[in-house]
């Protein structure tokens, strides 16, 4: 593949944000039902993210895979809404960017309009240079942008009350889902982090469950059956329906998931 067919791609989704298609990954950045709708529910709804901007003073959010910058323009969307919004960290890493040309075209949908995404993510994406990056957002908002593989990045400054795990999937991006990785995001943890991802495969539940993660299945975003949720204390998943952390961590290390 030529390095001009290796780049991402813009594609639209159902609610009409774009997203990315990544000829290397040979996957999309996101459900095609809908960019805005399924990044709101799995890292905002469902995690109580949401409630936690309104009640709390400062948050600190780690992200796996920065890709389109999506999440980050929600977040500064839902944090404009309210009166007094808590300071926020936002550390992310991202080991492909995006071009700025591309940036620039992005679309996140009429409920995102005002925040000009594709102006921001272009300055972004033109600034960023190999390495840790640091961009002043907004008055409350602090964005720390990795650029490169997770396995180069440092620790983050300050304990992460909320993951956010949105690499590819296991089957295409499987060095993001294994137990060395979330053993890694543990020692990154608050013990009520909670971290919420997509992906509802055995197998990353496994290596979740491996790492010492407890483990909660929650309602999938459009059309998708399921989610997940994992956290280091399982009061924090009161609510949700459990799995059965040893019989997963039993399986990984029988082999089931090689
Ligand atoms: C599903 S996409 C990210 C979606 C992103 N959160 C968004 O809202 O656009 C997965 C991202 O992980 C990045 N990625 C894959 N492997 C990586 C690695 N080892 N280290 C850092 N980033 C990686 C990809 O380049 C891609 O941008």
């Amino acid at each position: 593949m030529s390095a001009e067919d290796q780049k991402p791609r813009i594609s639209e989704t159902k609610d009409g944000s774009t997203t990315l298609y990544s000829p290397v990954f040979d996957q999309h950045y996101h459900n095609p039902n809908g960019a805005v709708a399924e990044s709101k529910i799995v890292f905002f709804e469902t995690p109580g993210l949401v409630e936690a901007l309104q009640e709390r003073d400062h948050i600190a959010i780690f992200e796996m895979g920065f890709g389109t910058g999506l999440n980050l323009i929600l977040l500064k969307n839902y944090l404009e809404q309210l009166e007094n919004p808590p300071d926020v960290d936002f550390y992310t890493v991202e080991a492909f960017p995006v071009d700025p040309e591309t940036a620039a075209k992005f679309d996140f949908g009429d409920e995102l309009k005002q925040q000009n995404p594709g102006k921001l993510l272009q300055s972004i994406f033109s600034e960023a240079d190999p390495g840790t990056n640091s961009f002043q957002i907004s008055e409350y908002l602090t964005l720390n942008l990795f650029i490169g593989p997770f396995d180069d990045s440092p620790k983050p400054d300050q304990p992460i009350d909320y993951f956010f795990h949105d690499p590819f999937s296991p089957d295409v991006n499987a060095e993001l889902w294994t137990p060395e990785v979330f053993q890694r995001l543990k020692s990154y943890a608050e013990k009520s982090a909670i971290l919420s991802t997509y992906c509802a495969a055995s197998s990353a539940r496994a290596a979740m469950a491996v790492a010492g993660w407890k483990i909660a299945r929650a309602p999938g975003a459009l059309g998708k059956r399921e989610m997940t949720l994992a956290s280091l204390d399982e009061k924090n998943l009161d609510g949700f329906k459990r799995v059965n952390e040893q019989r997963l961590a039993d399986r990984y290390h029988q082999g089931d998931f090689d």
